[in-house]
C-alpha cells in the first residue's frame, strides 16, 4: 500500500515534529489537536523550525514553502477519513489512547494504518482496542523529531508483516532510519535510556553533586550530546516517570523503581522545558 495522505493526532512537541518531517518529505499532512490554540502553537513551531533550516542553508526557501503548504490543520477527527496513515501523538494516558484508537478505527478507511508514537504504552493493547489490530503499529519518534535519525518501529503481537514493511519504507521516505522491534515494556530505546536518566535523578536525590556536574560528567565521561538531567527536561519529567512506571509495573522488577525525586518534581509540576522549570530553569 502506498502512503500519500497522513494524519497526525496531536500538535504538541512530538506531533508537530512528526507533521513537519512528513510535510517536508512531500506528504499531504493533516495535523489535529483539541483546541485551535494548540494547533496554532504547533504550526508556529513548525514554521520557526523550517525558517531556521532555511537561514542555515539546510533547506531552500521554496522547499520550506512547499512543506508548509502540505500541512492542513483541524480540531476534529472526522476529516481523518481519507488518510492512508494516521500517527497518534496525543498525551501518554492509556484510557485516552484506547478511546482515540476506537474512534479513529471507526472513522479511518478500512485499509488505513493506525500508528502510535507512544513511548510507554503497550502497542498490543492499543491494537486490541480496534477492529483492525493487524493494521496497528508503533512509530516511535525521538525528540527533537526533525533532528533525531531513528524511528523505532514497534511490531505489536497482531501487526501484519506487510504493515511493518509499509511503515519501514515510509520511515525511509521521510529521511529516518527505521529499526523494527517487538512490542515490550519501553521497547528498546526507552528501556535502556530512561533508567539511565532515572539513575542520574537518584544521584541528585542522594546529593552526590549538583545537576550541572551530573550532566557535565556524563557529557565528558560518556560522550553524551547532552547530560541526563537536561535530557529529562527536554523529554518531559512526566514522560520519564510514565516510562519508569511502565517498566517497574510491567517487569515487576525493583531495578526500575522511579526515583522519589522524579515523583516529587512531577507532583510539583516541574516537568522540564515545557513548564519552564525542571532540573534547570528555562524562564
Ligand atoms: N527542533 C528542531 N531542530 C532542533 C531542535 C528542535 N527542538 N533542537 C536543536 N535542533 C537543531 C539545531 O537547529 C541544530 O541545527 P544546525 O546543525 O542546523 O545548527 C542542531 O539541531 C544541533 O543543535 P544545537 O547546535 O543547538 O545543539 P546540540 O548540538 O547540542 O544538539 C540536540 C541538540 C540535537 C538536542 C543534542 O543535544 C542531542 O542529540 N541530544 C540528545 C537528544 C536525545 O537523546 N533525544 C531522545 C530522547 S528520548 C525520546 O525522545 C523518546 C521517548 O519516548 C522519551
Amino acid at each position: 500500500m502506498e502512503i500519500k495522505k497522513v494524519g497526525v493526532v496531536g500538535a504538541g512537541t512530538m506531533g508537530n515534529g512528526i507533521a513537519q518531517v512528513f510535510a517536508a518529505a512531500g506528504y499531504d499532512v493533516l495535523m489535529r489537536d483539541i483546541k485551535d490554540e494548540f494547533v496554532a502553537r504547533g504550526l508556529s513551531t513548525i514554521k520557526k523550525n523550517l525558517e531556521r533550516m532555511v537561514s542555515r542553508n539546510k533547506m531552500a526557501a521554496e522547499a520550506k514553502d512547499a512543506a508548509l503548504a502540505n500541512i492542513h490543520t483541524t480540531t476534529e477527527l472526522a476529516p481523518f477519513a481519507d488518510r492512508d496513515l494516521i500517527v497518534e501523538a496525543a498525551l501518554e494516558e492509556v484510557s485516552l489512547k484506547l478511546q482515540l484508537f476506537r474512534e479513529l478505527d471507526g472513522i479511518a478507511k478500512p485499509e488505513a494504518i493506525l500508528a502510535t508514537n507512544t513511548s510507554s504504552i503497550s502497542v498490543t493493547k492499543i491494537a486490541a482496542a480496534t477492529k483492525r489490530p493487524g493494521q496497528v503499529i508503533g512509530m516511535h519518534f525521538f525528540n527533537p523529531v526533525p533532528v533525531m535519525q531513528l524511528v523505532e518501529i514497534v511490531r505489536a503481537l497482531q501487526t501484519k508483516e506487510e504493515v511493518v514493511a509499509t511503515i519501514e519504507a515510509t520511515g525511509k521516505k521521510i529521511g529516518k532510519t527505521p529499526h523494527v522491534v517487538k512490542d515490550s515494556f519501553g521497547f528498546v530505546v526507552n528501556r535502556v535510556l530512561i533508567p539511565m536518566v532515572n539513575e542520574a535523578v537518584n544521584c541528585l536525590y542522594e546529593g552526590l553533586t549538583q545537576p550541572e556536574d551530573i550532566d557535565a560528567v556524563m557529557k565528558l565521561g560518556a560522550n553524551h550530546p547532552m547530560g541526563p538531567l537536561a535530557l529529562a527536561d527536554l523529554i518531559g519529567l512526566d514522560i520519564i516517570l510514565n516510562v519508569m512506571e511502565t517498566l517497574y509495573q510491567g517487569f515487576e522488577d525493583p531495578k526500575y523503581r522511579p526515583s522519589p525525586l522524579l515523583k516529587q518534581m512531577v507532583d510539583a509540576g516541574y516537568l522540564g522545558r515545557k513548564t519552564g522549570r525542571g532540573f534547570f530553569d528555562y524562564q
